[in-house]
């Protein structure tokens, strides 16, 4: 899906492109199940009429789809019940089935590329009102085991007390952190129906953890911060409202304070390919007027906010982490 394209087959070879688009079609077959509810009622044995009854679908087309699943081996029917195929069984088992919810979640905004391309990123389309979609972008947000371990090994928050997470989402990377640093506290600022969903996260860790619903663009971010932590956030953003962002940060951060940004960030143009295919999914398809930026724009951006000893590092193949202290 979109935000492991780091690790998603994208360079295509040979029949892959013949693949990829048979694959479409499956999908797409996966999706409509999905949505029906279909996998988690298949997780036990059910009937055709049960599973016409509880899932309100049209019996005659419900039909045909359940055979073609079958015919795919997505599920199966043994005798009068049907149930889940052993695939299904393995994504919901080690529960992975978000994975499904999530790329479907962006279906439509894919769909749309042809008119994004045609017509402008002013087309694209937001699409906060599926609850359920935005609860599996939500654990795709955190589902960044890899990548944590990373960076905590390239942050040193041993002399911070008092750190932002901008765009914290659920509180993945908070949490992580102030785990490591028992003398840490952290304030999360985000937006919408995030809030919600990390508000249930973050409740054992109210102690150490605020979440405020505020605009990080419009709304003051406090200060008095050793620490500014924006993982995944500047390609929402145009690029004066990385620089306006970045000013802000630094305004916001103690004398010795540091900023560390996470993000898909290009070295030119087309590499690392992982960037540059991401930067044709959410930022172009979904936020209106993000973009993913170059290394050297952003180098360029810390600079003139004022921060010094910039330094950047690798973390997944489309990915930097890149640190600057006031
Ligand atoms: C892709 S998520 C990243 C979440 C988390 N930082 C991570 O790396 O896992 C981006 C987050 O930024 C938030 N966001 C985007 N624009 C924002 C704004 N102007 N003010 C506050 N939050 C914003 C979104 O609501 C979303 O939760």
């Amino acid at each position: 899906g979109f935000l492991e394209s780091a690790d998603r087959k994208i360079i295509l070879k040979g029949k892959d492109i013949l693949d990829a688009i048979d694959y479409a079609e499956v999908a797409h077959v996966l999706f409509a199940a999905d949505k029906l509810g279909l996998f988690k009622k298949l997780k036990e044995k059910k009937t055709f009429e049960e599973l016409h009854k509880e899932l309100k679908v049209e019996k005659a087309a419900f039909k045909i789809f359940l055979n073609g699943l079958i015919a795919m081996n997505i599920i199966k029917k043994i005798g009068e019940y049907y149930e889940n195929g052993e695939a299904i069984k393995e994504l919901i088992e080690t529960n992975y089935i978000w994975t499904i919810k999530f790329n479907s979640y962006f279906r439509d905004p894919l769909i749309n590329l042809y008119n994004v391309v045609k017509k402008g990123q002013k087309e694209a389309k937001e699409i906060k009102e599926d609850k359920e979609g935005y609860m599996a972008y939500a654990q795709t947000m955190s589902s960044w085991d890899e990548i944590t371990p990373k960076i905590l090994q390239y942050v040193d928050l041993k002399n911070a007390k008092y750190m932002l997470d901008l765009g914290g989402g659920i509180g993945h990377f908070s949490i992580a952190f102030i785990e490591k640093y028992p003398n840490l506290k952290s304030k999360i600022i985000d937006t919408g129906e995030i809030v919600e969903l990390g508000r249930k996260d973050i409740e054992r860790y109210k102690d150490k953890i605020l979440l405020e619903e505020k605009d990080f663009l419009k709304d003051e971010i406090g200060s008095n911060y050793d620490f500014v932590w924006a993982s995944d956030i500047l390609h929402y953003l145009n690029y004066e409202e990385i620089q306006h962002l970045m000013s802000k940060i630094y305004l916001s951060l103690n004398p010795n304070g540091s900023v560390a940004i996470h993000n898909f960030i290009l070295d030119n143009d087309t590499n690392p390919p992982a960037a540059a295919v991401f930067a044709l999914t959410i930022p172009l398809l979904i936020t209106k007027k993000g973009f993913v930026p170059k290394k050297k724009d952003l180098v360029y951006i810390l600079k003139s906010a004022g921060f010094k000893d910039i330094e950047a590092k690798n973390i997944t193949p489309g990915t930097k982490l890149i640190i600057g202290k006031k």
